[in-house]
């Protein structure tokens, strides 16, 4: 076997109108008082990848267009849908009551590990946190569940964009039946 890499121009990815008009996985992102500009950028490339319905960013969670964010996001801002909300949990409380049902993503006391969890019929929100503070309590404390991703090494956490590519991957094949 060759193994030669593909181009570019034949990986077949959608343009973005293309990507307005396909249908999206039924998967919300929500980035609760997200700092770093390049992480936030990182999740919209990784949002981009997994053909995500929206991204909801929240609290001091900075919006499009900043150059920071279009480093890492390579134009998925473009793509992604996405809207700005001042506070998490009432997002998280207005999802809930369209019957969207909304995880935190965080190590917590009863979370479910991503490798048991399975995503609900319908649409499935996940809850991002913070660098240094994480997912607001308040937060946790309202959803409807907690999904942690098993670590087994030295640190206490993974990067916000690291974990966000874990687990949009994860939920997305286990939604798709990869
Ligand atoms: C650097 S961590 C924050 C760590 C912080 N010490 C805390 O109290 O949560 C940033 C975000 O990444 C996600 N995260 C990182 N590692 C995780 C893990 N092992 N399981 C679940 N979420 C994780 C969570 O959403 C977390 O809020």
């Amino acid at each position: 076997m060759k193994k030669r890499k593909l181009l570019n121009s034949e990986l077949d990815r959608k343009s973005i109108s293309e990507f307005h008009q396909a249908e999206k996985t039924p998967l919300i992102v929500i980035l609760d008082n997200v700092r770093s500009l390049n992480n936030i950028g990182s999740v919209f490339r990784t949002s981009d990848a997994f053909l995500i319905k929206k991204i909801y960013l929240c609290g001091i969670t900075a919006c499009p267009p900043h150059k920071d964010i279009r480093k890492t996001a390579l134009g998925a801002t473009e793509s992604v849908h996405w809207e700005y909300r001042e506070k998490t949990i009432e997002l998280v409380k207005e999802l809930q009551a369209e019957g969207t049902k909304v995880y935190a993503i965080e190590q917590a006391e009863g979370a479910e590990m991503l490798n048991d969890f399975q995503p609900e019929p319908g649409i499935n929100a996940v809850v991002f946190g913070n660098e240094v503070k994480g997912v607001q309590q308040e937060v946790v404390s309202a959803s409807d569940g907690v999904i942690e991703i098993p670590q087994l090494g030295s640190k206490h956490s993974l990067n916000i964009s690291v974990s966000a590519g874990v687990v949009l991957w994860d939920l997305f094949s286990k939604i798709k039946k990869i």
